[in-house]
């Protein structure tokens, strides 16, 4: 293991837990000895909570040689690259490596943004050459993407794979493109959060409830971003830029300039949010007037389906009375909003548009899930605020969102999803892969086919063309896949079409 970082020190943990001994080196010993500190530190957090036993953690420590040189690793099977990601500095450690490892060792990159491809080129042996891309944190996530060049070996993919799962990881076989599959979808949607909170769209809080509340990640993007670290997010979406050049892949500058401050988020103390003190600063909700009073009366306006329907009973059952008629003098006007659908029409239909905001359900309304309180341009404090009141009374998690396409949770998704389905366009992966390497690199509970399924891939569509008409970014241009599949009615889960 050369390189003893968080990433590293965490790879060469998995590997010692499997069996396996470990060679550990970094830049020098004080670098050695950090890293060394912080395998034992996970180590020992599990003898904590009882996932290991002294003597099991005693003989996984034992299974790790401390380093000097690489003259150590002339007996090694395999070595794992796990530097800061500099070229100069890899293509001095893979020369040093070509000259001490045996002939048939493997050498392989944990690399996010350099090409795979440039560093076997710089390599006596590049056919050797293979890139082991693992997840943060390395010895929970359970993805590894097993990256071939042009130049690798048929065998050492096979033989990487079988390894991969024999330390207990599920390997994804991928070309060499930048970001592979997670970060290149990864990525995008973190950026496109930061903007959108950079943008004043959503508020920090509400950009992360949306996507755990509301679309069941186990991290908001924010706090994920913190995580990766915003240095490293930044160098990966520069190396996206530089290979797509598409304006989805351009950093947010506030990327840049937080990263530039050295706010690189958890390892610094700070990054979007603040470390420094017992916990993150974060709060359940932004919304300090989510304990606002919720109306006697509302005035609920709807498409006379099955939403407004549902919408009604649970505000009656919640002791709240519901009129349909715009003219009552009720304390908040609601519309039941609806993806593609803008609230500000029917509020000025309704007369009054300073006491209206509009609420959309994401998910079952009886399962307590999150409910975006949309306001237009004309919505009063006060009408947001009983919004807010409303839902928290109905027992769902509120946040804010403007009257715009997508509002804030289909801000996120659904370019997100878009990305996928284009990767799957491209020919670089398919449905049930790309599914794996979300679920397993970053925890969601569904991949992005699933949840495209899910919500059908009609509801989709029509919200990316509604964002598309109102924004016209090409991110939000819906791809002809996904329009096939709307079109036909034909889920992703039902594999590959004919033809392709
Ligand atoms: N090291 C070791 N173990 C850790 C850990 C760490 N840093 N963080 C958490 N764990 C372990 C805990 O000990 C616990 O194990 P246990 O059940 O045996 O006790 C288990 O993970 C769950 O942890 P917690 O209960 O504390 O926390 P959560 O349930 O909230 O899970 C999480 C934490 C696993 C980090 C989860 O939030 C998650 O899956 N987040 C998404 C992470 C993600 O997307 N990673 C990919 C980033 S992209 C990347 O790495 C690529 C790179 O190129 C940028």
């Amino acid at each position: 293991m050369i390189g003893l970082g968080t990433m590293g020190a965490g790879i060469a943990e998995v590997f010692a837990r499997a069996g396996i001994g470990v060679v550990a080196m970094d830049v020098d010993a004080t670098a050695l000895s950090r890293g060394i500190g912080t395998l034992d530190a996970s180590l020992s957090r599990a003898v904590t909570r009882g996932r290991l036993t002294a003597a099991e953690q005693a003989q996984i420590r034992g299974r790790i040689r401390p380093a000097a040189g690489f003259s150590e690793a002339a007996a090694v099977d395999l070595a794992v690259e796990v530097v800061p990601e500099r070229m100069e500095i890899k293509r001095e450690i893979f020369a040093e490596l070509d000259r001490v490892c045996s002939p048939d060792a493997i050498l392989a990159t944990n690399t996010s943004s350099i090409s795979v491809t440039a560093i076997a080129a710089a390599s006596k042996h590049p056919g050797r050459v293979i890139g082991m891309h693992f997840f943060n944190p390395a010895p929970v996530m359970r993805l590894v993407e097993v990256v071939s060049t042009v130049l690798t070996t048929d065998g050492v993919v096979a033989t990487v794979s079988d390894l991969a799962r024999h330390i207990g990881k599920t390997p994804v076989h991928v070309g060499d493109r930048a970001g592979f599959i997670a970060n290149a979808l990864l990525l995008p949607y973190l950026n496109h959060a930061l903007y959108l909170m950079a943008s004043g769209y959503g508020s920090r809080e509400d950009i992360d409830l949306a996507a755990t509340a509301g679309i069941g990640l186990p991290m908001g993007p924010l706090a994920l971003l913190d995580l990766i670290g915003l240095d490293t997010a930044l160098s990966i979406m520069e190396v996206l830029h530089g290979e797509f050049g598409l304006p989805r892949y351009n950093p947010t500058p506030l990327l840049r300039r937080l990263s530039d401050a050295g706010l690189t988020g958890r390892k610094a103390g700070r990054g979007i949010y603040d470390y420094a003190g017992a916990g993150k600063d974060d709060h359940q909700s932004g919304n300090e007037d989510a304990s606002a009073a919720a109306p006697k009366t509302v005035t609920l306006i709807g498409a006379g389906d099955d939403v407004e329907a549902e919408l009604a009973s649970a505000i009656a059952t919640a002791g709240i009375n519901v009129t349909r008629n715009a003219a009552h003098p009720s304390d908040l006007v609601l519309i039941a909003a609806e993806a593609g659908r803008p609230v500000l029409p029917a509020s000025l239909a309704a007369g009054r548009p300073q006491q209206s905001v509009g609420l959309k359900v994401i998910g079952k309304l009886a399962e307590g899930t999150l409910a975006e309180v949309v306001q237009t341009s004309l919505s009063s404090p006060g009408a947001i605020a009983a919004g807010t009141g409303l839902a928290a009374k109905l027992g769902l998690v509120p946040i804010h969102a403007p009257d715009r396409p997508g509002f804030l949770v289909g801000q996120l998704l659904y370019a997100h999803l878009a990305d996928a389905v284009r990767m799957c366009q491209d020919g670089y992966s398919n449905p049930t892969e790309i599914d794996t390497a979300m679920k397993l690199g970053c925890g969601y509970p569904r991949g992005p086919f699933e949840l495209i399924d899910a919500a059908g891939a009609a509801t989709v569509l029509t919200g990316l063309e509604a964002m598309y008409e109102a924004y016209g970014y090409p991110e939000f241009a819906p791809p002809p896949l996904l329009a096939e599949h709307a079109a036909a009615a034909i889920p992703f889960s039902a594999g590959p079409r004919p033809g392709r």
